[in-house]
């Protein structure tokens, strides 16, 4: 393992935020995370993360970091296609690889989506349709306060939208060292979400959806166009993705809206009754759309990203963006906006 005092996290949080950690620990294997968990003179708390593209560190952490370079994907074939067993430390994105050029349909959707494959699996990731938690079988984690291994099954993992048992009753105690999931080779894209199915047919001609020809790695291409066109490239400008969740109302609040004269606000019936209205929309209604506050900014494409547009953001610069954004959506519609992004 790999112990740092006193760590520089700016290249460890998609947001480029300047923190330090009073230590960092990247570790390899599960005997070494087993030794941490003994490690009396390591600071406490533990705080564990992935790629850092879900966080706002909101100043210096005085606890120890812990990061997973545990690497590997291992394939078992089954019924349907195939099983995989991936580490937790894998890249995301390195694993949608690797199944497009396999043929292997199931997380070709959640392609370019920042971060490591453990906290994918704890932050249940969706896009276009689709989340992990679909095609997750097992999860397996070790146990930090009973010292030992442990697995979870698919209806364990209690996935719902952005939620998970590892966010909640889980935090802090299991941390997922490796993901199972099941893919299929049986010709099974997800593209009825918002206008993918245009983008592909216009992409790729009308005939990859009339004669079945679409391919895992022409969804994943078209997908990667779409991102690239409405998010931060992380390279590029510091952000953490979807900034705020969209919220779930009651139907009354929905007609509410409409008679305040938004007849065509956007929305989705969810199955429980309740309507999705994009915070997107709440946002740029607001009027947030591309406005830039000293460091702090809201992207242009899409107004449910807060970004570090300079570079030089600090966190409370970030934070006070958010809490701008948060009263005035309230002000005007009358429903509070809940951060996605964990603050640490
Ligand atoms: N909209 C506007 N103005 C804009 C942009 C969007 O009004 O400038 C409205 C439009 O009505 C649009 C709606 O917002 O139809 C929804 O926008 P979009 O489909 O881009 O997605 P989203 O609901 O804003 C969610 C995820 C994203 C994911 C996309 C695509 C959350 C919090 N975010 O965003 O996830 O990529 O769907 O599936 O659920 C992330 O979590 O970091 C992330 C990027």
């Amino acid at each position: 393992m790999d112990i740092i005092y006193n760590a520089d996290l700016s290249t460890m949080n998609t947001f480029r935020m300047k923190v330090k950690a009073a230590c960092l620990v990247h570790y390899y294997s599960i005997e070494e995370l087993e030794e941490i968990s003994r490690m009396e003179d390591l600071p406490r708390p533990f705080f564990h993360i992935g790629g850092g593209s879900n966080l706002l560190f909101t100043g210096d952490f005085k606890g120890t970091v812990l990061h997973s370079r545990i690497r590997f994907i291992q394939q078992f074939p089954s019924m349907d296609g195939m099983e995989v067993r991936v580490g937790a430390g894998v890249p995301w994105d390195e694993f949608c690889d690797w199944c497009a050029k396999r043929d292997l349909w199931g997380p070709e959707n959640l392609s370019l989506i920042p971060g490591e494959t453990g906290a994918a699996a704890v932050q249940n990731i969706g896009a276009y349709g689709r989340e992990i938690g679909d095609i997750v079988s097992n999860v397996e984690c070790y146990d930090m306060v009973g010292h030992r291994k442990v697995a979870f099954t698919h209806d364990e993992c209690a996935y719902a939208y952005r939620e998970s048992f590892f966010k909640n009753e889980g935090k802090g105690r299991y941390v997922v060292t490796a993901v199972t999931m099941i893919l299929r080779s049986e010709y099974s894209p997800v593209i009825d979400y918002g206008n993918l199915k245009d983008r592909l047919v216009a992409k790729y001609g009308q005939f990859v959806v009339n004669e079945n020809a679409l391919t895992p790695e022409k969804v994943r291409r078209g997908i990667i166009e779409t991102r690239n066109d409405k998010l931060p490239a992380v390279e590029q400008t510091g952000s953490a993705g979807s900034f705020f969740r969209n919220p779930y109302v009651p139907v009354e609040k929905y007609e509410e809206i409409v008679a305040m004269g938004y007849e065509k606000v956007p929305h989705f019936d969810n199955p429980d009754g309740s309507i999705k209205i994009p915070a997107a929309w709440l946002i740029d209604q607001c009027g947030w759309k591309g406005h830039v506050e000293g460091n702090a900014g809201v992207w242009g494409k899409q107004p449910l990203v807060l970004v570090n547009a300079t570079g030089n953001a600090e966190p409370q610069e970030i934070k006070e963006l958010e809490d701008r954004i948060v009263a005035s959506v309230q002000e005007k519609f009358g429903i509070t906006l809940v951060p996605e992004v964990e603050h640490v």
